[in-house]
């Protein structure tokens, strides 16, 4: 279940499955809990994106040009964190959804390499930022041939009574990057079979191939 921005979450006794032996209680408890989380994430969300575009509008007023191309936002749906404590042997408590660093995302499209850097060192400087794990998966490609800089921060997020620093991750790549990335998301988790090796290796093909058009699409946008 997805709650959206201020929407109300009631429990009635029809939404539970009967072999569940929750009490109604329990229920809005775990409901009320997840509203709670969600509020707090979308808050660190709308905090980054809104930093991710002051900086894009600086560049595009400094440099008439746009280093971001587009972004997306999402937060983890519940079945989602569930899945993943699950996937990830934890015990199913709320310390295990604090464990998850990945509940908020924001994906920052760049078009050229250069840029994604750009924006991550304009985005790092900023004092109230925090980064607590970077994976560079542009440097150093994944097994599968994915192509991708991943950092996750910590923001703060200033409530009525109290101060929470949130954890967002923010992966940041280019336009071919990203293609790459969605259509081989796309035949790998559409599909119930593991991927062919022969179609795993074509796939590993066309990342490398889009990473030679990426290098001179960047050389071409430096010769104007
Ligand atoms: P998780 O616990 O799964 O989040 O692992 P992790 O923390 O080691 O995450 P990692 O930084 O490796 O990346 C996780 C995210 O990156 C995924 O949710 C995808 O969005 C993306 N990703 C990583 N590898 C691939 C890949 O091979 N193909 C595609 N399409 N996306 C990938
Ligand atoms: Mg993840």
């Amino acid at each position: 279940m997805i709650l959206e921005k201020n929407e109300k979450f009631e429990i009635s006794e029809s939404m539970i499955p009967p072999k569940m032996t929750v009490t109604i209680e329990d229920a809005r408890i775990v409901a009320e809990t997840f509203g709670d989380l969600r509020m707090r994430y979308h808050a660190a969300i709308k905090e980054i994106s809104t930093k991710l575009e002051v900086l894009d509008n600086e560049f595009s007023l400094r440099h008439d040009y746009n280093p971001i191309h587009h972004m997306e936002c999402r937060l983890k749906s519940i079945k989602s964190i569930v899945d993943k404590i699950e996937r990830k042997g934890w015990p199913m408590e709320i310390e295990s959804v604090y464990k998850i660093m990945d509940f908020a995302g924001v994906r920052v499209i760049c078009n050229y390499v250069d840029d994604v850097y750009t924006v991550e060192e304009s985005l790092l400087r900023q004092d109230d930022i925090k980064l607590l794990k970077r994976k560079d998966y542009i440097s150093n490609p994944k097994e599968s041939g994915y192509r991708s800089l991943h950092l996750v921060v910590e923001i703060p997020i200033f409530l009525s009574d109290k101060t929470y620093n949130m954890p967002v991750e923010v992966q940041i790549r280019t336009i071919a990057m990203d293609t790459w990335a969605s259509l081989e998301h796309e035949l790998k988790y559409k599909r119930k079979e593991e991927m062919p090796e022969n179609v795993a290796q074509e796939l590993r093909k066309c990342a490398k191939a889009m990473a030679e058009v990426d290098t001179t699409m960047e050389r071409i946008h430096k010769m104007f």
